[in-house]
């Protein structure tokens, strides 16, 4: 029998609840008599690492990580840990293990489930089967480019300064995880830069034509001003399969795209590594796109589809066990299809149900899937 390590991080707020989910999905796995095993480990991160070390992560739970076969996550964040220094801000904890672990690649999926289509902002038929991929750039850019300051100037006033920063390994690199995601859905890309304003945008541009040129002329690409890029987000969402982006126009989009489908709740990510030269593992962290909602935690509200769909994830991408990863998919689907929903997708006439419920739910589907 294999045998499967995770390393859990449920974080703060709601990551929590949504957590406990996941691992009621994980004991019915385990509860089988043949197929792969888990082995779970649990630790903290954020402002729960915070309030117990008084650092947002600390080095033994990125060595945990490191050595696991995949790392779920839950959210961080919330008023409590407003004071904290900024330096040790439970986002803080999430940004060292995505480069501490070279996550340079966040795969954040948009889809529509039918059973949904009525719960976008936007019209059913501008989003009914809805399936985008973002491929976000996630190690470089400004979220880490140096410097990275406030200082105070002569006169007294404060100047704020934030590098945007790419170097050409980087964007080849990304940019061949989108043509190869591309391949195996829609085979078009749309990259997403500013070149008519930032220099990163220009040679962004530049290295993503080089490498569809080299390595997949097979592939539609086409490029996109990230405004625009916004724009028809939600003007025709339906055009895009995969847009690659860097780590900031990343955020705000995915953003973007996850409303369109219906629920922030509602969605899942991998964030994935370069595949070791010698035993070609990645090293990899799933995570709901959803943050930790600290107005609804604690009182057992939250969606737990995101974070279950990441788990979902980790068996599709890291795991090797595609066909349970459908399996949770399909769970999905059918719960919502009979009409159950949490308090953020609830539409007249269906049945709201708890985080609890909800897992249950799933896990009873995947039951009925796997017999
Ligand atoms: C995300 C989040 C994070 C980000 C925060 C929590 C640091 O918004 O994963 O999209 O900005 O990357
Ligand atoms: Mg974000």
């Amino acid at each position: 029998m294999t045998t499967k390590t995770l390393l859990l991080l449920p974080g703060d707020g709601i990551g929590v609840e949504t957590m406990a989910e996941v691992e009621r999905l994980i004991s019915f796995f385990n509860s089988r008599k043949n197929g792969v095993r888990f082995e779970t480990e649990s630790d903290l991160v954020g402002g729960a690492a915070y309030d117990a070390h008084g650092v947002a992560v600390t080095d033994q739970c990125v060595a945990k990580a490191k050595a696991a076969d995949a790392v779920i996550f839950g959210a961080v964040g919330g008023p409590k840990w407003a004071g904290v220094p900024y330096a040790a801000r439970p986002e803080a904890g999430l940004l060292r293990l995505r480069k501490d672990l070279g996550l340079f690649a966040n795969l954040r999926p948009a889809i529509c489930y039918p059973a949904l289509a009525d719960a976008s902002s936007l019209k059913r038929e501008l989003v009914e089967g809805l399936d985008i991929m973002i491929v976000r750039e996630l190690t470089g850019g400004v979220y880490f480019g140096e410097p990275k300051e406030i200082v105070t100037l002569e006169n007294g006033e404060k100047r704020a300064v934030d590098t945007q920063l790419y170097t050409t390994h980087e964007i080849e690199r990304i940019a061949k995880v989108a043509f190869d995601l591309a391949r195996k859905r829609g085979n078009k890309v749309h990259s997403a830069e500013k070149h008519n304003v930032m220099r990163t945008g220009v040679l962004w541009k530049e290295v993503v034509t080089a490498v569809h040129k080299s390595y997949a002329p097979d592939v539609q690409l086409e490029h996109i001003l990230a405004d625009n890029c916004a724009m028809q987000l939600v003007r025709n969402p339906k055009q895009f399969d995969v847009i690659v982006t860097d780590n900031l126009f990343g955020d705000v989009l995915s953003d973007e795209a996850a409303m369109c489908t219906g629920s922030l709740g509602m969605l899942p990510s991998a964030s994935l590594g370069a595949p070791d030269a010698k035993t070609g593992k990645r090293m990899s962290l799933y995570e709901p796109v959803h943050g930790s909602a600290p107005d609804i935690a604690g009182r057992g509200l939250a969606n737990p589809i995101a974070t279950v769909a990441s788990f979902g994830m980790a068996l599709r991408y890291s795991l090797d066990m595609a066909a349970e990863a459908d399996i949770v998919d399909n769970a999905i689907a059918a719960v919502l299809a009979s009409g159950l929903r949490t308090g953020d997708i609830m539409q007249p006439g269906m049945t709201q149900v708890g985080t609890g419920e909800m897992g249950k739910a799933i896990v009873d589907a995947v039951k009925k899937l796997v017999s």
